[in-house]
């Protein structure tokens, strides 16, 4: 065999080879397997990366997960920053309430390194940033965190949302009822949820049929959960999402109750990631 041809064959045998890799690297890792019901990464897939992160959304999305959660606060200077608490502290290296720091400040803070170092320099990112990346990749679960904090809040949201013509990926859900009330009014067609506290044995029918007059999803923490309120939800035309257990025992209940989505740190239950926690 000549050197021409030699050369050849390490080419081809080469070229193989990464064309492999490339297709193993960009085959989606579709784990989630819940009998139907619908998997939402909470927080991203929070277990793995820095909670609501780009990293964390997209691990979720390798995941395989349906919906991602993220939630939200306002900056200073009126934008949608997505981050769980109201203050930096938990998650950054800074100190302070988001509402006191405007995009470029909270731009220079790290989000990454209180979790592992390995995600040191992460940045924080606006929600206009993930529905940038993620809207029509996997559906998004977006709450609003105090809105009382933040008067005219949902009005923002909705402006953000009403540039995107097909909402039916999207659904925006909180704590707070009459802010959800409010989010209804502004955009009809968009689906909303209520996060229900832990006094859920006062959720009476006539709650029940208020609620799901405007509310698509009421969501509760699995442990708070019971088969009358599920059934009553069901039989309005309301659904129910649980969430953030890693407790088995409490997802096979709730399965058994028959809801319709676990919103879960690890995006792909009942199945165990394979993969390692990240830890120090
Ligand atoms: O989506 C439900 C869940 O996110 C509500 O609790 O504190 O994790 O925002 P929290
Ligand atoms: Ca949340």
């Amino acid at each position: 065999m000549g050197d021409f041809q030699k050369k050849k064959l390490v080419f081809v045998f080469v070229s193989i080879c990464m064309l492999l890799l490339v297709g193993y690297e960009a085959r989606p890792f579709k784990a989630v397997d819940i009998n139907g019901m619908i998997s939402v990464a909470h927080r991203g897939a929070s277990n793995y990366a820095p909670e609501n992160t780009q990293s964390s959304f997209r691990k979720a999305l390798e995941l395989g997960a349906d919906f991602l959660e993220c939630d939200i606060h306002l900056s200073k200077d009126g934008e949608l920053i997505i981050m769980h608490d109201d203050k930096v502290d938990r998650t950054t290296n800074g100190s302070g309430y988001v509402k006191n720091f405007t995009l470029a400040e909270l731009k220079e803070l790290d989000a990454g390194g209180e979790f592992h170092s390995s995600f040191a320099g992460e940045k924080i990112i606006t929600l206009n940033e993930l529905l940038d990346e993620f809207y029509g990749e996997t559906g998004l679960l977006i709450e609003i965190k105090k809105p009382a904090m933040y008067p005219g809040i949902e009005e923002k949201v909705a402006v953000l949302l009403n540039e995107y013509k097909d909402l039916d990926s999207i659904i925006v859900q909180s704590f707070d009822i009459e802010s959800m009330r409010t989010m209804n009014k502004l955009l009809p067609e968009l689906e909303v949820a209520l996060l229900m506290k832990p006094s859920i044995q006062s959720l009476s029918l006539q709650k029940i049929i208020d609620l799901t007059s405007f509310a698509t999803y009421i969501n509760f923490n699995v442990s708070y959960v019971n088969q009358r309120v599920i059934d009553q939800i069901h039989n309005q035309g309301g659904k129910v999402l649980v969430w953030s257990t890693k407790d088995q025992g409490w997802v096979n209940k709730a399965y058994q109750y028959g809801v319709d989505g676990i919103i879960t740190d690890f995006s792909i239950w009942p199945v165990e990631s394979p993969i390692q926690l990240v830890q120090d």
